[in-house]
């Protein structure tokens, strides 16, 4: 007979990684987020996190959250639909819609609830889905938990977009859905040729912002205002309040008519716990502090072009990155556990990332350098890169480019 969970005591790789000391996940932090950590009592310089403009520990942030608990308590006990919705929620939608230049907003618990619970909610039984082949893992759950079909396109290619554009008849409802920054590798989606082909096939764009909020476009409002799409080009903005603010949390932010019917049908708005007082407070004032502070911007775009000139006389491939996402492409899942392994030792944080997280073949490591990050920080983060790049790749770093 089938024993069901006979796969768990089979199941070895991370156990493996774990008894070879090289297993780099679930690590424990003992400090806040910060530009160095403390992992096991020893300091590491932090160059994995999504922490964006460095805000997670700002004292201002802080104090934020700190008051709603005060003001609000630690919960709210319920879905916003019933009981849940206070006027934090609310006062937070407001200046969301407007940092995004839209009509409206709608709060959700986290970012990966946001895409199940918007892409369930828009995609009924004989609509379609038009996916990038290298989009977050949340949308792709969001396609599974609808009733629609999915078509998937190489990534960012123009030509295979329209190629399965063209295969769906004209009377189903179709969304083209994708990240506006990609998330493992850095690079942005073509916004403008998305919006003029979703417009000849008659599809709706939904795009997620997760990594360019607070990072892409003038006032750091994302895709849209990097390209100039600033007037209801794209239809539904969303993304997680949990990388450039700092915090928890996902949103969506269109029409108001859009936002009205999701705050209706999503299941995992209506289902489930509201965010609490504390980060929503918290989101409010990275969104104030983001406008007030443009510098920050500018400081992980210039940490970012640092580490990537770097890495790259180093003789090491950082892809096509666009953004302040700067991945180091290894290849090899082994090499990549080494590489992350002898720079943690060293006192460097990184994120090794493998399939199916990135394409077979693709390992990389992830490296974000936040806008708190000093040049002293990251000088002393290269010096730990090279040397673990002459133990693990051998000095011909240039042979795995
Ligand atoms: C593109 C994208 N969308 C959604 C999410 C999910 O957001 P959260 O972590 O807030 O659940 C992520 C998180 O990594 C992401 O990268």
């Amino acid at each position: 007979m089938k024993d069901l969970f006979q796969k768990c005591y089979d199941f070895h790789q991370a156990k493996d990684l774990i008894a070879e000391n090289r297993y780099p996940y679930y690590k424990v932090l003992e400090t806040e987020q910060a530009p160095e950590i403390v992992i096991d009592g020893k300091k590491l310089i932090m160059l994995g996190s999504n922490n964006y403009l460095g805000l997670a520990n700002d004292p201002r942030m802080k104090a934020a959250a700190i008051k709603a608990v005060q003001d609000f308590g630690t919960g709210v006990a319920g879905s916003r639909l019933l009981n849940g919705n206070t006027i934090l929620h609310q006062n937070l939608e407001k200046k969301l819609a407007k940092f995004k230049k839209r009509e409206a907003a709608l709060v959700y618990a986290t970012g990966y609830q946001m895409n199940v619970g918007v892409i369930s909610s828009l995609i009924g039984r004989g609509d379609y889905v038009i996916l990038d082949k290298l989009d977050h893992a949340s949308i792709i759950d969001g396609c599974r938990l609808s009733h629609g079909e999915v078509k998937r396109y190489r990534h960012n290619d123009m030509e295979d977009l329209e190629r399965a554009l063209q295969e769906i008849g004209p009377n189903h409802g179709k969304a083209i859905v994708i990240d506006g920054v990609f998330s493992m590798e850095g690079d942005i989606a073509p916004l403008p040729e998305i919006v003029k082909i979703a417009k000849k096939y008659g599809a709706r764009t939904i795009v997620d912002d997760a990594h360019a909020t607070g990072v892409l476009g003038s006032t750091g409002a994302g895709t849209c205002e990097y390209f100039g799409l600033d007037h209801g080009e794209v239809d539904l903005i969303v993304g997680t309040c949990s990388k450039s603010f700092a915090s928890v949390g996902g949103f969506a932010a269109g029409d108001a008519d859009i936002i009205h019917y999701i705050r209706h049908t999503s299941r995992s708005m209506i289902f489930s716990a509201a965010l609490p007082p504390g980060p929503v407070a918290s989101i409010s004032k990275a969104i104030d502090i983001i406008q007030e502070e443009p510098q920050r911007r500018k400081q992980l775009w210039d940490n970012a072009a640092y580490l990537k000139k770097a890495f790259e006389d180093m003789g090491l491939d950082t892809g096509h990155t666009q953004t302040p996402i700067v991945p180091v492409i290894i290849g090899d899942d082994e090499k990549a556990f080494n590489l992350w392994h002898v720079l943690f030792n060293n006192g460097l944080f990184t994120n090794s990332v493998i399939s199916p997280a990135v394409p077979p073949n693709r390992a990389l490591l992830r490296i974000v350098a936040t806008a708190t990050h000093t040049k002293e920080h990251l000088d002393r983060a290269l010096n730990i890169f090279e040397l673990g790049v002459k133990k693990v790749l051998g000095t011909k770093a240039h042979s795995i480019k």
